[in-house]
């Protein structure tokens, strides 16, 4: 609570957590591309920069109110500024504006006319991709390619995530190629995810409950292709390593490191023909107060098989508090799982690897388990 001057004007805030909004409270609108109040702070396009008495620019978006400031948002230098970074944003965008869908009607080209941009005086930075057109859908990721969440500001407004399809892709990410979860604190059902290549991703699906949300009645048929292990992250200083170390199948229940009290819900999974080769096992873990409930697998055809540049021999449980640790590579893992079913499963062990020890499957603490997973020779 307090008061600050905007452009000559004193204005009062209360609650406000930066002062984008308490200059948006004054009427002033001042320009803005990246900033999305429901979400965490990118601070990215710098549009929204402002001017403060000592003489110091910073993105007001990012920058939280403090009794007493005094800033300016308008002077000719700030404008000329916003113009600068504007033309460098559309240098970096297609220009083919007249053929795009969003003309007229694109938040870019809309400030550009606010703001009298007309020409761009940088040369274009927009890189020419050949057009890929083998599949409709093709993602190629960093990160994971496909993410449902539900996290609380979004499930509070929007209710539930549910109801979703993904068919015929092919996906390839460093992490999951479909990731289902984690920052969740709703709930998440019916998501069905059906004849998809998996193209040397970390997972190819993960499920996961760490905050406390729900996800049900999530059922995936028909992958082929490859998951293993990636490292180079662990390279950069200050990155995260992927999550995954070639599982085909990964469903986890174990809350964040520090917290205590169940993880979540996880309940009426399946996975049915999967013809995967992979680094490591299909891997289902809760935890005694979070189990996982009526996981049924059939028709999976795992070939455990080294085909990275990584060793192997590693469990990973990140982000939790159990995190990542060595283990001996089962074809199945399942931990704390109330009604397992695999089925008409297969697995065949190719090559020397000292990251497993040729056993199929390794249970702790399941009830109602049953197994037809078979090692072929
Ligand atoms: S709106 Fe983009 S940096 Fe503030």
């Amino acid at each position: 609570m307090g008061s600050m001057i905007i452009d000559g004007i004193r204005v009062e805030f209360t609650d406000e957590t930066n002062v984008l909004t308490v200059i948006r409270k004054a009427g002033i609108d001042l320009p803005t591309l990246c900033y999305v109040s429901e979400l965490s702070v990118y601070g990215a396009c710098r549009l929204c920069t402002v001017k403060d008495d000592e003489g110091r620019y910073f993105a007001s978006c990012t920058v939280r109110p403090r009794d007493g400031m005094n800033i300016q948002t308008n002077t000719p230098e700030l404008r000329k500024y916003r113009r600068t970074l504007l033309e460098l944003l559309l240098a970096s965008h297609d220009r083919d504006c007249t053929v795009c869908n969003k003309n007229g009607d694109g938040p870019l080209q809309n400030l550009a006319e606010r703001m009298g941009v007309r020409n761009i005086r940088f040369k274009s930075a927009q890189e020419h991709h050949e057009v890929d057109n083998s599949s409709n859908c093709i993602v190629r990721t960093g990160d994971d390619a496909i993410v449902v969440k539900s996290t609380g500001p979004m499930s509070r407004r929007y209710g539930a995530s549910e109801n979703v399809a993904i068919t015929g892709c092919i996906l390839h990410s460093r992490d999951s190629a479909l990731k289902i979860g984690t920052e969740t604190h709703g709930v998440i059902r019916n998501v069905t995810l059906s004849d998809c290549v998996i193209d040397d991703c970390s997972r190819a699906v993960g499920v996961w409950v760490r905050d406390g949300g729900t996800v049900e009645d999530i059922h995936v048929h028909h992958l082929t292709g490859c998951t293993r292990r990636y490292a180079d992250s662990y390279q950069l200083p200050g990155a995260p390593g992927w999550w995954g170390k070639g599982e085909p199948v990964f469903v986890s229940a174990t809350p964040r490191k520090g917290k205590t009290g169940p993880a979540g819900v996880i309940r009426r999974v399946s996975f049915d023909h999967l013809y995967l080769t992979s680094e490591s096992c299909a891997f289902a873990a809760g935890e005694p107060d979070s189990e996982i409930q009526d996981l049924r697998i059939s028709e999976m055809h795992l070939t455990l098989q080294h085909h990275g540049t990584q060793p192997g021999g590693l469990f990973d449980e990140q982000p939790s508090a159990r995190h990542i640790y060595p283990h001996a590579i089962p074809a199945l893992y399942a931990r704390c799982v109330d009604g397992l079913t695999v089925k008409d499963s297969t697995v065949r062990f190719v090559g020397e690897n000292e990251a497993w020890d040729g056993s199929v499957a390794e249970l702790e603490h399941c009830r109602r388990a049953k197994l037809e997973l078979e090692k072929l020779v």
